[in-house]
């Protein structure tokens, strides 16, 4: 089968695209808020470093060797017990889920780019009224957005990898990157941005419990996109000897780099004026449009930039969430593009109703169990189980279930003395820190 290949930076850049998104920026700072700072950002930096980098780049070999749809990879890398092991693709199905509270975020960042433009609130109080009431009450306008979420997704989808996901991320990701860097400039310049430091890089203790630290390793696989085949799916389109330890590299070093240079911008806004770091998920969407307001007209320009950068992220994302399922449908059932788009697409804008209902007062009782919301439920089982998990299913599946010699040759000449390392990593660091995330889990749950 012919399939569209991507070119070197076109993969560098979809694969950027997908990690570095709203985890970064809308997520990152508010868990790192909620869960006291410094402590969580270290448990998260150490997972990337340690762990999210050798299965980034195993992910990639998997898709690299395997050139199909996940589950297909699966099944044809695995020297025996196929049936079993093809289900390790089925993780594809978390991005589906994950794209059901997504693309309603995205819906709420279209909202924002549209008001800012005219409108800021003059308060924190007024900023947090505006955005809980249309969170708990505005049904219409949440859906109205949530819909063109859903039709811009799916229609860069049904365009492929080459003429939709390349050359959406070849034009998005730049400008995202240069809008971010300009307004980290900005909030160099501004006093706080040292508290903003310490806020984010001294280490209280005491602030962590099993939650906090499940919490933080969930979110070091989520915002490097590890754990589901989305970056496997990317890697299947990679030219022949491309080299997977540098787009790796890269694609872990943008998405750290941005994840640290937005939390540090936001912080610093939220110290400037006042309203601290514990938001929760409206912190984006409360304490900055109120910081934008005092900058006079110039802040709305700012904010208006803010959020588009903040909805590119969100778009980058989403088509790489979707791809796998829709490269799965393509592969295996031999739909058209456009078919497997659109069901694709249909699936996580349905469950995406039921999502953004279950904020809306009077509905949202109906829809909550255990003090989470249904939103707030599919938020937490992507990130804190199924992608720690499924990154765990990559770890062990290159380490032990391909023949070695098979990952040797393609990654012996690129990781040189450091392939041993990588290797004993995958089969013995990965899994025991996965048991200890895991058995943390359970003392959540329970
Ligand atoms: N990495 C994305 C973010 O930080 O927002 C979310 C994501 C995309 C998770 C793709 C998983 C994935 F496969």
């Amino acid at each position: 089968m012919k399939i569209a290949r991507f070119s070197r930076i076109g993969f560098i850049l979809a694969a950027a695209g997908s990690a570095v998104g709203l985890g970064n920026i809308w997520k990152f700072p508010y868990i790192a808020g909620e869960y006291g700072g410094g402590a969580f950002v270290l448990i998260y930096l150490l997972t990337v470093l340690l762990i999210g980098f050798s299965i980034m780049i195993a992910e990639m070999l998997i898709g690299y060797l395997g050139r199909r749809d996940t589950v297909t990879s699966f099944e044809e890398l695995a020297p025996k017990h196929k049936p079993f092991w093809k289900l390790g693709g089925f993780q594809g199905l978390a991005g589906l889920f994950i794209m059901i509270f997504y693309s309603v975020v995205i819906g709420w960042i279209f909202n924002y780019i549209v008001t800012s433009l005219y409108f800021l609130p003059s308060s924190v109080k007024e900023a947090e009224t505006i955005f809980t009431s249309m969170l708990h009450t505005d049904i219409m306008t949440q859906l109205i957005y949530h819909t063109l979420a859903f039709v811009l997704i799916t229609y860069v989808l049904t365009k492929g990898i080459k003429g939709g996901i390349e050359k959406l991320n070849l034009f998005l990701m730049p400008t995202l990157m240069i809008i971010l860097i300009g307004m980290f400039i900005y909030a160099l310049t501004l006093d706080t941005f040292s508290q903003a430091v310490s806020f984010m890089f001294s280490a209280d203790w005491s602030k962590i419990d099993s939650e906090a630290f499940v919490v933080a390793v969930g979110h070091a696989f989520f915002t490097l996109s590890l754990g589901m085949g989305a970056i496997m799916t990317y890697a299947a389109s990679l030219e022949k000897d491309s080299n997977i330890v540098k787009s790796a590299f890269w694609v872990v070093f943008l998405d750290t780099t941005i994840a640290i240079v937005a939390g540090l911008m936001l912080f610093t806004f939220l110290y400037q004026y006042g309203s601290g770091p514990a938001k929760g998920p409206g912190l984006v969407f409360i304490s900055l449009p109120a910081a934008f307001y005092e900058m006079g007209i110039l802040g709305n320009i700012f904010a208006v930039l803010f959020f588009i950068a903040l909805a590119f992220a969100g778009l980058t994302s989403s088509v790489s969430l979707v791809e796998p399922m829709v490269q799965y449908f393509i592969d295996r059932f031999n739909w058209n593009r456009l078919k497997a788009s659109v069901a694709m697409g249909l699936f996580f804008y349905l469950f995406g109703i039921v999502a953004l209902l279950s904020n809306i007062e009077g509905i949202s009782a109906y829809l909550t169990w255990n003090e989470k919301n249904f939103f707030d439920w599919v938020d937490y089982i992507t990130a804190a189980i199924m992608l720690p998990l499924g990154g765990l299913i990559m770890a062990v599946f290159v380490g032990f279930i391909i023949e070695k010699s098979r990952v040797e040759a393609v990654m012996r000449p690129q990781l040189k003395w450091a392939f041993e390392p990588w290797y004993f990593s995958l089969r013995y660091i990965t899994p025991v820190a996965m048991l200890i995330v895991m058995l943390n889990l359970m003392g959540v749950v329970s």
